[in-house]
């Protein structure tokens, strides 16, 4: 070797720094690879608030989201149980034409990039979005804020526990699914082998947790569309509680709840809400909702949640639909009564406008004991002192950790507005319409039936319809479903025929 060749001592040093500097560079360049792949979660921002509430990501996805292509094999695997309509077979509903953002999912549905995978799950919307049908319409119209009369949570639940279980439920069959042409995943030779060998096994094993988590709802009934057990689940997979029948039986397993609307909430502030008035916060109340759409304490995108509670904050109660029909009369009539009996407790709407005053209804937000206003005890039981104190123990730590929940008891009174929109009627949507609600538990319907999304314009709520797609049958002689109680001299049950028919006419305009 000359001694040209031999590098100079000075040489030899900056040839180590070059490749010291260029270690460094790649360690940058990967570590940053890295976070932007494993680390960092992408979301899509809507501009319009409406389309946020519809679409956005509240941050349900990161620890129970399931990945896109995964949600769209499943439709194709299951086809027989689903039908064509996919994932319409649980309520779920999709947007048409002119609805808002165009999409490929249900709304309720979200994205978000977690771990570089695109993964869907819940948002407040699929809860929160009602629909209805005027007498001969075909095309259903959208109330965004109205209870879900649609969605069937119990069974979605049950249909992701046994497809856990399904032994037809496999890494090549997954694979297969997502490969077809409905789907069109188009998977290269490496994304097969991740979707079989990593997805899947991580898929099957959530599913088996959910259904191991969720035993109990094999003992409960069916919740129906429009319905879910607020708190029950939540006390499974968020606290582990023991549910087993040792643990929960009789009043307190059956709390299925009718979903409630959402608008307005600023005026709604202070009041003690939820069905039993356990929360007298807003933002506790969104809170807790979200953890019900599958958000945990670390994975909760808070702005994303404050979005929504900006656009609910005054949210206007949707108008009845054909409010020229309404008889001006009979109406001022039922105003009249409605101040009597009922304002009170409600509130009114008065000039126009629902007056929310707690001042002039000391009644409003306030809760009516069980033994007084006498409706089924199902959800007031599933709430318990252990589990508030669960609750507020929940976020310890963090500067919005809950400290307004409580047990109560009995039920709340609610301001009444848009009531038109929230049938049926009661905590446990036992009672179809409002026409039926001023009658005594005697003689409201004992068996009728949940599905169509029809009105019933004189009534007032949806029409119980036997032949309606899917239509489900609601006994009210089974656990949680009671329509007893609201009855008696001071819920106007005692009042003339004509009295009752004028007080509907005047909840039309609420
Ligand atoms: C899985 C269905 C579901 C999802 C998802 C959901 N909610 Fe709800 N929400 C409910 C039910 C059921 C209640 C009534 C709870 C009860 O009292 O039993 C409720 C109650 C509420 C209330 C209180 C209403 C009142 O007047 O008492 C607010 C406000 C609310 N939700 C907002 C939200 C927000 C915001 C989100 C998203 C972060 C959300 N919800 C997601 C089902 C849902
Ligand atoms: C003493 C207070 C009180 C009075 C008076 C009262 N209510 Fe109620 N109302 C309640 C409570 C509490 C509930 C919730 C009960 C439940 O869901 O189990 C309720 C529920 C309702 C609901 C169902 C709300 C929903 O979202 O499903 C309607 C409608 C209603 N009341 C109308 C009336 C009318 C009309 C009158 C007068 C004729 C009246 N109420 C009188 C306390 C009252």
């Amino acid at each position: 070797m000359s001694d040209l060749d031999r590098l100079s001592p000075v040489e030899q040093v900056m040839a180590r720094h070059r490749r010291w500097r260029w270690i460094l560079v790649l360690i940058v360049v990967a570590v940053l690879a890295y976070w932007l792949v494993a680390v960092n979660q992408y979301v899509v921002a809507y501009n319009r608030p409406l389309d946020h509430f519809t679409r956005g990501s509240i941050g349900s996805e990161t620890a129970n989201g399931l990945p896109t292509l995964v949600f769209k094999a499943l439709p194709v695997m299951y086809a027989d149980r689903m039908g064509p309509g996919g994932w319409r077979h649980f309520g779920l509903l999709y947007e048409e034409p002119g609805d808002g953002a165009g999409n490929d999912l249900p709304l309720g549905f979200s994205r978000r990039v977690v771990t570089g995978v695109e993964r869907v799950w819940l948002n407040c919307s699929v809860c929160h979005i009602g629909t209805y049908r005027l007498p001969g319409e075909t095309g259903r119209h959208l109330v965004y804020g109205a209870p879900s009369n649609n969605l069937r949570l119990y069974e979605l639940i049950r249909f992701f526990v046994d497809v856990g279980r399904d032994p037809g439920f496999t890494g090549d069959a997954l694979v297969a699914a997502i490969d077809s042409d409905q789907v069109g995943g188009n998977l290269n030779f490496i994304e097969r082998f991740v979707y079989r060998n990593i997805v899947f096994p991580r898929v099957q094993r959530a599913l088996l947790a959910l259904g191991d988590q969720l035993a109990f709802t094999e003992r409960q009934q069916d919740w129906g569309p429009g319905r879910v057990d607020t708190f029950n689940p939540y006390k499974a997979i968020q606290f582990n509680f023991p549910m087993g029948p040792e643990h929960i039986s009789g009043a307190a397993l059956d709390g299925a709840s009718d979903y409630p609307s959402i608008w307005m909430q600023r005026p709604r502030e202070g009041m003690n809400l939820h069905w039993d008035g356990n929360n007298s916060s807003v933002a506790e109340r969104n809170l807790s909702a979200a953890l019900g759409a599958g958000v945990t304490p670390v994975t909760v995108d808070r702005a994303a949640i404050r979005r929504v509670e900006g656009w609910m904050w005054e949210l206007p109660a949707p108008v009845f639909p054909k409010s020229d029909t309404i008889d001006a009369a009979k109406a001022s009539r039922g105003a009249a009564l409605y101040d009597d009996y009922c304002a009170g407790c409600h509130g009114l709407k008065a000039g126009g406008a629902y007056d929310y005053s707690r001042a002039r209804h000391p009644g409003l937000g306030e809760v009516v004991p069980l033994p007084r206003i006498g409706t089924d005890p199902g959800r007031w039981a599933s709430y318990t002192p252990d589990f508030a104190g669960a609750q507020n123990l929940l976020y310890a730590g963090y500067p919005w950790r809950f400290s307004h929940f409580h047990k109560t008891d009995g039920y709340a009174n609610q301001p009444l507005d848009g009531i038109w929109a929230r049938s049926p009627y009661l905590h446990n949507g036992s009672v179809p319409t409002l026409r039926d609600l001023l009658e005594p538990a005697a003689n409201r319907p004992a068996i009728w039936f949940r599905g169509s999304d029809v009105l019933d314009l004189d009534r007032v709520g949806y029409r119980s319809d036997p032949n309606a797609p899917q239509a489900f049958r609601y006994d009210t002689g089974r656990p949680g479903n009671s329509n007893k109680g609201h009855e008696g001299r001071a819920y106007g049950t005692a009042l003339p025929a004509s009295d009752k028919d004028a007080l509907v006419e005047y909840m039309k305009t609420l």
